[in-house]
């Protein structure tokens, strides 16, 4: 694999000068900005297949080398997109197979992006073909550093072609229909399969209610895309072999497994949109700051920030505009968290069509006399400084489950609440783990639990073959894990466990969880300590009983007051907690004070005030203040790294303040 090699922190956007081809002075005039704006690093030709193939076979590419050239010139560099994101109207009209078929069975029209069949050989060849020509002409061009294959990849095509691909799919993972038959549980409501090709993908207008069926499409979609992108990459791989690929990727999207399909990038790369400035300013930062832990965690290294807005978005129901001293921020907690790379969507906002007023470096007047261009040079400033960082990663010794087809399973999952609340749920550990300082990685359950001493696990539903044992021989090692409610209640085909949940995890926790009440929005249960503090609980409660395990708090309403709630079962040289329902936030602020000290992850910063995140990286630890007002915090022992100042003492962060500190080593101060 090729690794992504930048001797600075990557500062830029997409850049679309294929839609100004006739003014070459704004191209001029963009060069010049890039300059003045600190930029060094463009993502170029992403969607620009209809300027670089105008028609079937002619390839139009002196512009593009043209342009490449002046930002070498200028020294900046460049992300090579492939163009397979959207297609030329002629593709679609001489070849229909290359566009989607709906669930319903009908082909769409040409249009919209994305509305490709990841199956159609005559797609994989025209983009093999572009690509191929992309890699000869521009392989070896000096700004070249990287390549950014097609852009947000999403989507399925329920065409003749997919479902040919499935049932291959289907046979290669099950081998006989009597096990798909089995695993499936199709003796439900007269489903059995008799021949293979009876197998269609789920749709609406026919089969939804195989859950082993739904978890099987979805798997293969990631599989199917994955492959694509396998066949969008080979000719590139071929010419050049030293360039790193990546695509970007989106925020808590569950269309794909993402830790899949990071299998054959290089490097991640995210587009990040988060809503500064609406509602609570901790929540927003926290939703931010674990898709990046999540990104970071996917291939274990640093990823590339691809996209992000200057200013305001054009597509969130109202878009506000970042309030001052946001950008900065928010650039820098990209940084924080393991990007390499500050990148917007966009650099210069386009004239016409449906981006129109999306945010962008460059505004339609056109010059660099705008509140969003200087805070992108304020960036651009910054990011010089922070150059240490590049390559750097946080010593992460705790870290969460999210993982994907875990949460398919639940979104398939009917009852006992219609929204089983699995991202609310991961996201309140999440929060809560932060509060106490620590770096945290976010993985699934394929990856390697041992490096970790602490792990939670949230609404672990689906437990894959082999999960249980290992998270077993994690505890039994030594460390802690997490679980809660409704955890442990069916394998990879989504069929119950038998005898008892958590299924395989019941000795494990020491527990057999009987039953689960669900509650509705406006009701809530108790949840007692043994010093008498009661909290509130809501949406599910598993009705537990210990099994060796000890009781930590119990319920305090309905018939089921005074049955366990929270449990921890010792298990080997660690312990394995339960937390049979979702309490309110400072519920697990309390659980976690606990729990993190005893697992011995140290924390960066303990006791983080409401609204402050902290991060390492390397040497150099981020307080960044996302509370909207001023807040005092104390800073870890070290040097400021803007300022050189000492850090050992209480500091206050005006709104949207940040400090970087560059550590002390160990028992120095
Ligand atoms: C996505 C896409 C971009 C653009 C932005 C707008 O991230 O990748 O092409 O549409 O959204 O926010
Ligand atoms: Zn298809």
């Amino acid at each position: 694999m090729a690794e992504l090699k930048l001797p600075f922190i990557g500062h830029g956007g997409d850049y679309n000068p294929d839609q100004w081809l006739d003014r070459p002075d704004i191209l001029e005039e963009d060069i010049r900005l890039m300059k003045l704006a600190g930029c060094n690093l463009m993502s170029v030709g992403i969607f620009a297949w209809s300027a670089l193939e105008p028609e079937e076979g002619r390839f139009t590419f002196d512009w593009l080398e043209d342009v490449l050239d002046q930002l070498h010139e200028a020294g900046i560099s460049v992300f090579l997109a492939t163009p397979s994101g959207a297609r030329p109207a002629w593709m679609s009209q001489r070849w229909p197979e290359v566009l989607r078929v709906r669930p319903d069975g009908g082909r769409n029209l040409h249009g919209g992006r994305h509305n490709h069949c990841f199956t159609s050989p005559a797609y994989r060849s025209f983009v093999q073909r572009i690509n191929r020509a992309l890699a000869e002409r521009f392989g070896s061009h000096p700004a070249v550093v990287g390549w950014h294959i097609s852009n947000e990849y999403s989507g399925e095509c329920h065409c003749e072609l997919c479902q040919e691909a499935f049932r291959q799919f289907l046979k290669a993972r099950y081998s006989t229909l009597d096990a798909l038959n089995r695993a499936w549980w199709t003796g439900f409501w007269s489903k059995t399969y008799t021949d293979w090709s009876q197998l269609h993908s789920p749709t609406t207008i026919g089969e939804t209610s195989i859950h082993g069926l739904n978890l099987a499409w979805r798997r293969f979609v990631t599989h199917q895309t994955a492959d694509f992108i396998k066949a969008e990459i080979a000719p590139l791989r071929q010419l050049t072999p030293d360039l790193p690929v990546t695509t970007n990727l989106m925020e808590m999207f569950g269309g794909l497994n993402y830790f899949e399909l990071a299998d054959v990038l290089d490097f991640a790369s995210f587009d990040s949109y988060p809503r500064w400035g609406h509602g609570d300013g901790e929540q927003v930062a926290l939703s931010a700051a674990f898709n990046y832990d999540w990104m970071r965690s996917l291939k274990q290294k640093p990823f590339a920030l691809m996209e992000s807005t200057p200013s305001q978005v054009n597509w969130h129901e109202v878009c506000k505009l970042k309030k001052p001293g946001m950008h900065l921020l928010s650039s820098l907690q990209a940084i924080a968290h393991g990007a390499d790379t500050v990148q917007y969507f966009q650099w210069r906002k386009s004239r016409g069509a449906a981006e129109k007023f999306h945010g962008a470096v460059v505004d339609h007047a056109g010059h660099e006399h705008t509140r969003t261009f200087r805070d992108v040079q304020a960036v651009g400033g910054l990011l010089p400084r922070l150059k240490d960082v590049v390559g750097a990663m946080p010593d992460a010794r705790a870290a969460l489950i999210f993982d994907a087809e875990n949460r398919w399973a639940l979104e398939d999952c009917q009852g006992p609440r219609r929204d089983m609340g699995h991202d609310k749920t991961v996201l309140a550990h999440y929060r809560a783990l932060k509060r106490q300082g620590v770096d945290l990685d976010i993985i699934d359950e394929t990856c390697d639990f041992s490096r970790y001493r602490l792990i939670a696990a949230p609404m672990l539903y689906m437990l894959r073959p082999g999960v249980a044992e290992r998270l077993a021989d994690y505890v039994r090692n030594g460390s802690i894990l997490v679980c809660t409610c409704f955890t442990g209640r069916v394998d990879q085909d989504d069929l119950c466990f038998l005898g008892g949940f958590p299924g395989p995890l019941r000795q494990v926790l020491g527990l057999w969880a009987e039953e689960t009440d669900a509650l509705y929005d406006d009701e809530h249960n108790g949840l007692q300590t043994p010093e008498g503090r009661v909290y509130a609980c809501d949406a599910l409660c598993d009705l537990i009983h210990t099994e060796g395990a000890e009781t930590l708090a119990v319920y305090t309403e309905d018939f089921y007051a005074g049955m366990p709630c929270v449990t921890v079962n010792r298990f080997g040289k660690g312990r394995a907690y339960y937390i049979a329902t979702c309490p309110e936030a400072c519920y697990l602020d309390d659980f976690y004070r606990t729990v993190v000290p005893e697992a011995g992850v140290k924390p960066i910063i303990p006791e983080l005030p409401a609204g402050v995140q902290v991060t390492r990286r390397g040497d150099l630890a981020f307080v960044m203040n996302f509370s909207g007002a001023p807040v005092e915090v104390s800073l870890p022992t070290g040097r400021d790294l803007l300022t050189g100042e000492r850090t050992n003492e209480r500091a206050t962060l005006p709104v949207n303040g940040f400090r970087i500190v560059r550590l002390s080593p160990e028992g120095e101060n």
